[in-house]
């Protein structure tokens, strides 16, 4: 059997097997080295298969197709959000990226995808932890004709894409204000829209959306242990990436047809069925202070109402928790 066979017959024997495959039994099937099986391992990972290994146990196929652009592109074909896809094996931001692309002119509905991001960008300057192999990190580049204001309704476009495509999995998300996709209290997607605009024209917005998929909690760093998950820990079953990417787009895609034709209302109505807060006690941490009060719904605009000392205060930016 030469290189590329063994790999192959790596890939066949790892989705024959229910669960995992001990490295022994593979390297009886294919009569190489252990050593051996684990180069092949390393090299069928960088074409974009996810396979755990665990050393006890051996390896596990996380999901039947490899992800990379070629399959993304496949899934993603005839749709708007997708023409162009942009994959990338590891990039510091896909944000960062998309942006740069957005300048030299990409079309609307490019997307970009990575492997891994040395620099993820989270809200308000935050990190966002992007390991290889598990999870999804996307932009897509858009191109509303509206003014920056009206841009922001983009965010729960993204939201309720998001929101939708967790719910496909078999779990009910809420969505915390503004767009963080919450899974039993805890966080598993999280949206950044940066945008380039003039005082009246947007150029153009980047929605950037990072979705914990098969990270496993004893993988996150501490700082986030509480408060993430990923899909696969809230249904014990891995999640196919491209599949799942495909159904998120196309969801944004839909999301987005709506706001551009009927406006705001009927994607804030959308948002508002994931958004359990109403009611609750919470605190909203801006950048030099902090607030408490009780939730009393979102505006016509989207903006958080926060009742406070018998008032009603609208905000509209800051990090909302449940107390
Ligand atoms: C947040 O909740 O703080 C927002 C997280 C956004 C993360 C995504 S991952 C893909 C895209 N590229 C980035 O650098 N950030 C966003």
């Amino acid at each position: 059997m030469g290189e590329k066979e063994q790999e192959v017959e790596i890939i066949r024997l790892l989705k024959a097997g229910a669960g995992y495959t001990s490295g022994q039994s593979l390297s009886a099937s294919l009569g190489v080295s252990r050593t051996a099986v684990w180069k092949h391992i390393e090299a069928l990972r960088k074409m974009g298969y996810a396979i755990e290994a665990s050393p006890s146990k051996g390896y596990r196929l996380l999901e039947a197709r490899p992800f990379n652009g070629v399959e993304l592109q496949t899934l993603l074909s005839g749709k708007l959000f997708g023409r162009e896809v942009h994959f990338f094996d590891s990039i510091d931001s896909t944000n960062a990226k998309a942006f740069e692309l957005a300048r030299e002119g990409a079309p609307e509905g490019t997307i970009v995808v990575a492997e891994t991001q040395t620099r993820g960008k989270g809200r308000i300057g935050r990190k966002w932890e992007s390991p290889a192999g598990m999870n999804l990190y996307l932009s897509v580049i858009l191109r509303p004709k509206v003014a920056p204001q009206g841009a922001q309704g983009l965010t729960f476009v993204a939201a309720v894409a998001a929101a939708e495509a967790v719910s496909a999995s078999g779990v009910k998300p809420a969505v915390k204000w503004p767009n963080d996709i919450l899974i039993g209290g805890r966080k598993t997607a999280g949206i950044l829209l940066e945008m380039d605009s003039e005082p009246d024209r947007v150029h153009f917005v980047v929605a950037g959306i990072g979705v914990n998929l098969n990270a496993r909690r004893d993988m996150f760093p501490e700082y986030i242990k509480d408060t993430a998950t990923s899909l696969f820990e809230e249904t014990g079953s891995s999640i196919d990436r491209g599949l799942f990417t495909a159904r998120l787009l196309s969801s944004m895609e839909r999301w987005y047809g709506v706001y551009l034709s009927e406006g705001f209302v009927p994607v804030l109505e959308a948002w508002k069925g994931s958004f359990r807060t109403v009611g609750k006690p919470v605190k909203v941490t801006f950048f030099d202070r902090t607030i408490e009060g009780i939730c009393a719904g979102v505006d016509s605009d989207g903006a958080l109402l926060l009742e406070r000392e018998g008032r009603l205060e609208r905000i509209i930016s800051g990090d909302v928790e449940a107390l």
